[in-house]
């Protein structure tokens, strides 16, 4: 790790908003409305404590976890995040190489800055997911699912909370929005079907065809069932935060979800995904794969949501703050230094096996709101 390099969020969040534009940086760092929710999002894992354990041998400690039966090394994902080279030129083709030096799986947005195939070519044997932001055009929707799993993406996952775009004061103030700067397109240029629509356009055209497909108001439970049925991948939902919803997802034979909020960047006032977790946990138990982001920043933060149900979590911002400060290698100081306190973390509670977290490790404070 370079010396220099921060450790510190905020000194990560700093030195990326002093490489960025004022307007790229607000986007990415932003949440939506007065951004109660960006704030809760962190201050709501301090509700928690840990409790240690004495007597085990911590010399060493494994991090390996099973999802979907599928062995990965750390119980950390890179959460799908667009446009990436708004960060840093290489954009997600250095992070998914980050990330497979590290065993993390790569989730690729759907409005990734390179299409899901450069960045499988990038980086051919990262463990790769793909994000669906799911079209308003059921042939669109196939599409990208099919071209996922030929490019050897290893899970499909939904996000259900994208109904419209947050409203984000801090872009609405910049009059800034990557999407109709035309950013985040690959995937649709990239698409025999999308580029059906389109020929003989112009550039104007394909970006305003673009906005069409992208929002899906209508989206529910029976696409995800169409989808079930059209794909034999894994399929995880991303969005979800009521109780009620996992249960539907249970019956539909889903494999996983990700309790998540957007980072904060969608319905302000949202619950934080740690709050809403317990419930959640309490209704599925064992029956899907529970993943979590939304504010996760060090080691404990993980082991409060392993210890509160999540069977792993998602890192955002910070790796894109990583990449914005120096590339790939950002990235990889970002995830060693997270695999480092989450290490300590194990090691100071008295745990060398990272499946040993459970609910016994953790109090919530007594002391009133
Ligand atoms: C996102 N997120 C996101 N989610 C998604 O499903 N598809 C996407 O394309 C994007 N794009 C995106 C861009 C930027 C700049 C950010 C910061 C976030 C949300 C992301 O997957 C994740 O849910 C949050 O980033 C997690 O919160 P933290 O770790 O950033 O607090």
């Amino acid at each position: 790790m370079t010396a220099s390099f921060p450790i510190r969020f905020q000194d990560l969040e700093q030195q990326a908003q002093d490489r960025l534009e004022p307007k790229v940086f607000g986007y990415i760092q932003s949440g939506g409305g007065r951004e109660e929710t960006l704030r809760t999002n962190e201050t709501s894992f301090e509700k928690w404590q840990l409790v240690p354990r004495f007597g085990a041998d911590v010399s060493t400690v494994s991090l390996d976890k099973k999802i979907h039966g599928e062995t990965i090394q750390s119980p950390i994902l890179l959460a799908p995040v667009g446009m990436q080279a708004l960060a840093n030129v290489n954009g997600e083709k250095a992070s998914v190489s980050a990330a497979h030096k590290f065993g993390m799986p790569f989730m690729a947005s759907t409005v990734s800055s390179y299409s899901l195939e450069d960045i499988a070519e990038a980086c051919p044997d990262a463990e790769r997911w793909f994000q669906l932001y799911y079209p308003n055009d059921e042939a669109l929707a196939k599409s990208f699912v099919q071209r996922a799993e030929k490019a050897g993406y290893k899970a499909i996952v939904v996000t259900i909370d994208m109904a419209t775009l947050g409203h984000r004061e801090k872009d609405l103030t910049n009059k800034y929005s990557p999407f109709r700067l035309g950013k985040g397109m690959s995937n649709y240029t990239n698409d025999p079907i999308f580029q059906s629509y389109l020929r003989g356009y112009s550039q104007e055209d394909v970006l305003a065809e673009m906005q069409k497909v992208f929002f899906k108001p209508d989206l529910n439970w029976q696409h995800i069932q169409q989808l079930r049925k059209a794909t034999s991948l894994p399929i995880y939902i991303k969005g979800v935060l009521h109780p009620d919803d996992t249960e539907k997802a249970v019956e539909l034979g889903i494999d996983g979800i990700v309790v998540s909020n957007h980072g904060g960047r969608q319905l302000d006032r949202c619950i934080a995904s740690i709050d809403a977790l317990p419930l959640i946990k309490a209704r599925v138990q064992d029956q899907l794969t529970i993943l979590l982001d939304s504010g996760i920043r060090s080691g404990p933060d993980i082991v409060t949501a392993l210890a509160l149900g999540a069977d792993a979590v998602l890192l955002g911002r910070p790796f894109v703050y990583g990449l914005a400060i120096s590339g790939q290698s950002g990235v990889e100081n970002v995830l060693e230094n997270i695999t480092n306190d989450l290490t300590k973390t194990l090691q100071l509670m008295g745990i060398n096996d990272v499946n040993q977290v459970d609910h016994t490790f953790i109090r919530r404070m007594s002391t009133p709101e």
